[in-house]
């Protein structure tokens, strides 16, 4: 018998194949069955009736949702059924049965989202949240693979590290061996900082940690982030970069991921507009918008996600906004050369309202800036002399940018909160399952 998945189901019309999966759902009607079958790669509806498939029936009547099945049966185009084909069940073995004492917890029907995430291993089985996954997973491919295609190249920074990049107040103590201090990372930038003087173009991709007290729909405390960095480049390459990169990753999920962006009933249009060149505004400009919306913002204001979301509103496309004030960005970002007050630094805001997705800068090359920067910043000179080699040894400007994995998905996928677009999200009161 032929073992087939379910996404390829229209490959088989009028065919006797197999398919295994679990049941997702039954509808019982005298003497037809109703089930509907998912395989992970799809759900499809089947048929069983009685008279034709009597022992398929009685094996299959009252079976408990989320029991594990083989089923063989024809497939058939049908109009009416999700997807477009149904199967005509005539055999099923259960590889295992649900016991009735203790069914699946997650019904077909609306739940609060905390016994969701304390189901979250099983959550995951439903269609929306599989679509998610699967178009992130996609993301992930396409970002790659961009990458690559640009001539970068994959160098993994470290998880353990001995200082902060980001800011000390957001920073995860670890006990690491024989009572040595170490901190999670909360960006690969230093480092592909150095693997960038020696192999040019580079990235990393990988999970970040940031203890964030805030509890936002757009926080984490673990979430992956893709950062490239550049020998040799400035600003205005990064962000030529950050909208190709970002592009690319949409381009790809709306061509290879239509089914799930349909499940998801995402509006697909304002993803196909996703193409270069994006709009881009200077911080100064952005706070002249928010002024005359009447917000309350002045120079020297950080942007929050009400700020993100006034100023992003204006476009149909993801907006840079660029040179922030130094004052507001982090120790290592290289000061414009006419105006030092502010930083050569970029943020990529997300259209509808989903905010910051990339931070980027050129960085300080120059040594004794550097040094006077960490000073200022109160970060500790010791366990940042093997950065400062970097301005020892053949320092030239260089420049990358950090882009938030899930951050992105959420606004790809449409989804609220972005703890539903991480496969086990980690949150400030959340570290289970
Ligand atoms: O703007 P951030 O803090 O930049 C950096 O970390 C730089 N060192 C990156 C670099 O230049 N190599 O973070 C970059 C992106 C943000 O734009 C956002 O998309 C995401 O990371 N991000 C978070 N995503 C989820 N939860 C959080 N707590 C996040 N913090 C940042
Ligand atoms: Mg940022």
């Amino acid at each position: 018998m032929t073992i087939i998945t379910i996404e390829h189901a229209g490959k088989y019309d009028a065919q006797e194949v197999t398919i295994r999966g679990w049941l997702y759902n039954l509808r019982e009607s005298g003497k037809l069955l109703f089930p509907i079958f998912r395989d992970g790669t799809g759900i499809i509806q089947g048929v069983c009736s009685l008279k034709e498939n009597p022992e398929a029936f009685e094996a299959l009547k009252g079976l408990t949702q989320e029991s594990s099945v083989i089923v063989t049966g024809k497939i058939r185009a049908e109009q009416r059924a999700p997807g477009g084909y149904e199967m005509g069940v005539s055999k099923i073995q259960i590889v295992q049965k649900v016991p009735e004492a203790t069914p699946f917890p997650i019904q077909l029907k609306e739940h609060g989202v905390d016994f969701l995430l304390d189901q979250r291993h099983l959550w995951i089985r439903t269609p929306r949240q599989a679509a998610i996954l699967r178009i992130r997973a996609e993301a992930v491919r396409a970002a790659r693979s961009f990458m690559d295609s640009q001539g970068y190249t994959l160098t993994d920074a470290p998880i353990f590290t001995p200082a902060a990049c980001e800011g000390t107040s957001t920073l995860f103590e670890v006990n690491y061996i024989d009572d040595q201090k170490a901190y999670l990372t909360q960006s690969g930038q230093l480092y592909v900082e150095a693997t960038a003087m020696a192999l040019g173009k580079v990235y990393t991709f990988g999970p970040t940690f940031r203890a964030e007290k805030s509890k936002t729909r757009r926080h984490l405390t673990e979430f992956w982030m893709l950062e490239p960095e550049a020998a040799y480049a400035e600003l205005p390459d990064m962000m030529d970069l950050g909208e190709g990169l970002v592009s690319a990753i949409v381009q790809s999920v709306v061509k290879n991921k239509s089914r799930e962006l349909e499940t998801l009933k995402r509006d697909v249009k304002k993803l196909e507009n996703i193409r270069p060149p994006f709009p881009r505004i200077t911080y100064e400009e952005a706070v002249a918008v928010l002024q005359k919306h009447g917000n309350p913002a002045k120079f020297g204001d950080d942007f929050g996600g009400d700020e993100e979301t006034i100023i992003s509103s204006a476009y149909d496309r993801p907006v840079m906004v660029h040179h922030y004030p130094s004052a507001i960005k982090a120790f290592y970002m290289q000061p414009d050369a006419v105006r030092p007050d502010l930083a050569l630094s970029f943020d990529m805001l997300a259209p509808e309202g989903y905010g910051e997705i990339i931070g980027g800068s050129q960085r300080i090359h120059d040594y004794d800036l550097l040094i006077k920067r960490l000073k200022e910043n109160n970060l500790p000179e010791e366990s940042f002399q093997w950065y400062l080699d970097l301005r020892r040894y053949g320092s030239v400007p260089h420049a990358g940018f950090g882009l938030g994995l899930e951050r992105t998905v959420a606004w790809i996928t449409g989804t609220e909160h972005i703890r539903e677009v991480i496969p086990f999200p980690r949150m400030i009161y959340r570290v289970y399952p």
